[in-house]
């Protein structure tokens, strides 16, 4: 097998879930490409994965963006020497909370090229690579805002829908090809996007009485599972919706 099945790329890793998926990737061997928006914080990420012993390279990249995507592509493929066939689109905006009427064009774009465009202009450069290579694994943290709606995050639910669609659509085409793909919904996490949030406290509140477990979710937890789905063991999930919410979707009725 290529190099590039013990190398990965993460995007949105300088922080939360991202931060948590490489250092577990790290620890188990594995080469990883830190890619964010805030290059300070993905170099102090790639400063204690080395310090641990481990192998990254933190490089700066706004997903959204074609061309800033292919250079970080390019960077990270040239400092390992081999292309990476591990792929977790992780990177992701949820706010401001607005009604669709309040919503700006300027908003729309942002957070649907940093969520769902971002998962095309990846697949699209590596899935060419992953074939030649027979072997491919592309996980994308979607949400359980992708399985149903919610009120003032019109954008963000229309684009975490949109990053399972794709999801299953590349499931379906690359499947022969020794690539799979496959989406992790997180309910409610422990990060900045996610319960320190301030602005949405009281939401979260609201959140936890409908949660059966009663507590939120942690981002190793979401860490176990993307490095599960991106290893060797994992071949035979290809096309699944991963909830992680502690119940709340199994939790819709009434009691
Ligand atoms: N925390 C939650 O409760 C929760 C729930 C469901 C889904 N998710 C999803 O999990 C993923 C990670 O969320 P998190 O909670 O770790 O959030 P976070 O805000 O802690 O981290 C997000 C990371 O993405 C980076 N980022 C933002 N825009 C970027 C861009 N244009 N280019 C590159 N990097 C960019 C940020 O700099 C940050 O490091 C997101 O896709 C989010 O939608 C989170």
């Amino acid at each position: 097998m290529s190099d590039g099945a013990n190398m990965s790329l993460i995007t949105g890793a300088g922080q939360g879930i991202g931060k948590e998926t490489a250092k577990r990737l790290a620890r188990q061997g594995i080469s990883v490409g830190l890619l964010d928006i805030n290059l300070e914080n993905a170099k102090l990420v790639e400063e204690e994965i080395r310090n641990d012993g481990g192998s990254a390279i933190a490089v700066a990249c706004d997903v959204g963006s074609r061309k800033s995507v292919e250079n970080a592509l390019a960077l990270v493929e040239s400092h390992f020497g081999a292309t990476p066939l591990l792929l977790v689109n992780n990177a992701g905006v949820g706010g401001p909370f607005h009604r669709v009427d309040e919503v700006s064009d300027e908003e729309w774009e942002w957070i649907m090229n940093t969520n769902l465009r971002s998962v095309f202009l990846f697949t699209r450069y590596l899935l060419p690579k992953m074939k030649q290579a027979g072997y491919g694994r592309i996980v994308n943290i979607a949400s359980v805002q992708g399985q149903f709606g919610a009120s003032r995050s019109s954008t963000y639910v229309a684009s975490k829908h949109g990053m399972i669609g794709y999801t299953k659509a590349i499931a379906a085409e690359w499947g022969h090809e020794g690539i799979t793909c496959n989406a992790i919904c997180p309910g409610y996490v422990d990060t900045a996007m996610g319960i320190k949030s301030p602005e949405i406290t009281d939401y979260f509140r609201k959140v936890l009485e409908k949660t059966p477990v009663k507590r939120i979710g942690l981002p190793t937890e979401i860490a176990a599972m993307a490095a599960f789905l991106v290893g060797p063991e994992s071949g035979y999930i290809n096309g699944a919706t991963i909830t992680m919410d502690g119940g709340i979707t199994a939790h819709v009725g009434i009691t």
